[in-house]
C-alpha cells in the first residue's frame, strides 16, 4: 500500500521505493525511426534496425518466443547465470550491474540471487529502449528484491552508451540474450571499444555469445512453430503504421529467418508475398516492392570460441572467465579492459 504514496516522476511514471527512471534521449526517437526508414528503404537489400522491433507488443511476444521449446539460448544462458553467478559476481564484487537491453531482467535475476547470497547490495542501472519492458521488470524486482537499488534508463545503447550516469564502480556491464550479435562485426567492434573506453580497470563486461551449431537448431530457434517469432518481426509493420502513419499490410508480407552457414548468422526478412508500394505518409516516402523482394530486419550472428577471443582481443578485452553449456551451443563470457600496457 506504500506503493500508492509514492510519487509520479518528471516522466509521468509512478516510482517505487528504491526505483527510479531517467531518459536518456528525450524526444529523439521519432526522429530516429524517420531516419531510419529513410536510409534503410533507400538501401539494397530494403532493411530495418532491429531495435524497432521492441515497443510495448514486441516485448511481450519477445518474452514469450523465449519460453518456446526451441528458442534455446534464454534457458542456457539461464543455466550458466544461474551455476557460475556466484563465481562471476565474486570476481568483480561490483557495487553497480548497468545491463544493456535488459528487457524482462529475467535472467539477470540469477546475478542478483548471488549478490543477495553473498550479502552485496549493488544499484542496478537496466538500460533499454521500451520503457514498457523496463516499468515492468522494475517493478517485478522491487517486489523480489527490496534491498535492490533499481536506475532505470530509457534510451538507446548505441546512441546514448556515454550518458549512463556514471556511479562509483567497480562497474559490471552485462549484455545478455546474443544480442551482440545482432551488431556487425563493424559495428560489434566500434560498439565494444567505446564501451572499453568508459571502463574503468576494475570494471568488467559479462557478455552472452549464441555459437555456431547445426542449422536445423538454429533455424528452429528462429521459426517456432507457434508462430510468435513470425508475429514478432512483422509486428514492425505495425511500428511503421503507427509512427510514420505507414499503409503496410501486414497479411502481404511473410516471415524469412535462416541460417547462412557462410556468413554465420541468421537473416530474419518480412518478404512481400506480391509487388505493392506503401506509403510512409509522415515522411512522404512511397517505397516500391517486388513480388518476393525483402526487408532485412535482423541478422544475429553466432560464434565460435575463436571469433569470441578474436572480436574481444580487437576491442581491447581479456576474458576473465568463459562459461559454455556442455553442448557447446552458448557462451558466457566475462571480459576485463585489457591492461593499457599490453
Ligand atoms: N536481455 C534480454 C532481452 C534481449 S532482446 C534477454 O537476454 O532476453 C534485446 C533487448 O534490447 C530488448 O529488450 C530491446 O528492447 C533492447 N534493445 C534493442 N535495441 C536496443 C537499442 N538500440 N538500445 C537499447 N535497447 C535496445
Ligand atoms: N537477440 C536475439 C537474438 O538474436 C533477438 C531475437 C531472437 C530476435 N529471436 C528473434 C529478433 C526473432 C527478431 C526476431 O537471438
Amino acid at each position: 500500500m506504500e506503493r500508492n504514496r509514492q510519487p509520479i516522476t518528471a516522466n509521468g511514471m509512478t516510482a517505487q521505493a528504491g526505483v527510479s527512471f531517467t531518459r536518456l534521449s528525450a524526444a529523439r526517437a521519432s526522429a530516429d525511426l524517420e531516419q531510419d526508414a529513410i536510409a534503410g528503404f533507400a538501401a539494397r537489400p530494403k532493411s530495418l534496425p532491429p531495435k524497432y522491433f521492441y515497443d510495448a507488443e514486441g516485448s511481450m511476444l519477445f518474452e514469450q518466443i523465449c519460453a518456446t521449446p526451441e528458442y534455446y539460448p534464454t534457458r542456457a544462458e539461464e543455466g550458466l547465470l544461474a551455476c557460475y553467478g556466484r563465481d562471476i559476481i565474486g570476481a568483480v564484487w561490483p557495487r553497480v550491474i548497468v545491463e544493456l537491453g535488459s528487457g524482462s531482467s529475467q535472467k539477470t535475476r540469477r546475478l542478483f540471487d548471488a549478490c543477495e547470497a553473498l550479502r552485496l547490495p549493488v544499484l542496478y542501472q537496466p538500460l533499454d529502449v521500451c520503457s514498457e519492458a523496463l516499468r515492468r521488470a522494475a517493478g517485478h524486482l522491487a517486489d523480489c528484491y527490496p534491498w535492490l537499488q533499481i536506475d532505470a534508463l530509457i534510451g538507446d545503447y548505441v546512441a546514448d552508451l556515454g550518458m549512463i550516469p556514471p556511479v562509483e564502480g567497480p562497474r559490471l556491464f552485462v549484455f545478455l540474450g546474443g544480442t551482440l550479435g545482432n551488431f556487425t562485426d563493424e559495428e560489434a567492434m566500434d560498439f565494444l571499444s567505446r564501451l572499453r573506453a568508459g571502463m574503468c580497470p576494475d570494471d568488467c563486461l559479462l557478455v552472452g555469445f549464441d555459437r555456431v551449431k547445426d542449422a536445423a537448431v538454429l533455424d528452429a530457434a528462429y521459426n517456432d512453430a507457434g508462430g510468435l517469432t513470425a508475429a514478432f518481426n512483422l509486428n514492425v509493420l505495425k511500428v511503421l503504421n503507427r509512427h510514420l502513419d505507414a499503409d503496410f499490410n501486414r497479411d502481404d508480407f511473410r516471415h524469412r529467418a535462416f541460417f547462412s552457414r557462410h556468413k554465420r548468422r541468421i537473416e530474419m526478412h518480412l518478404v512481400a508475398r506480391r509487388a505493392q508500394q506503401a506509403h510512409l505518409r509522415r515522411i512522404g516516402l512511397t517505397v516500391d516492392f517486388a513480388a518476393g523482394e525483402s526487408i532485412l530486419t535482423e541478422i544475429s550472428r553466432k560464434f565460435t570460441r575463436d571469433d569470441i577471443d578474436g572480436l574481444l582481443g580487437r576491442a581491447g578485452f581479456a576474458a576473465v572467465r568463459h562459461d559454455e553449456t556442455q553442448n557447446g551451443y552458448y557462451s558466457l563470457v566475462l571480459a576485463a579492459p585489457a591492461s593499457r600496457s599490453q
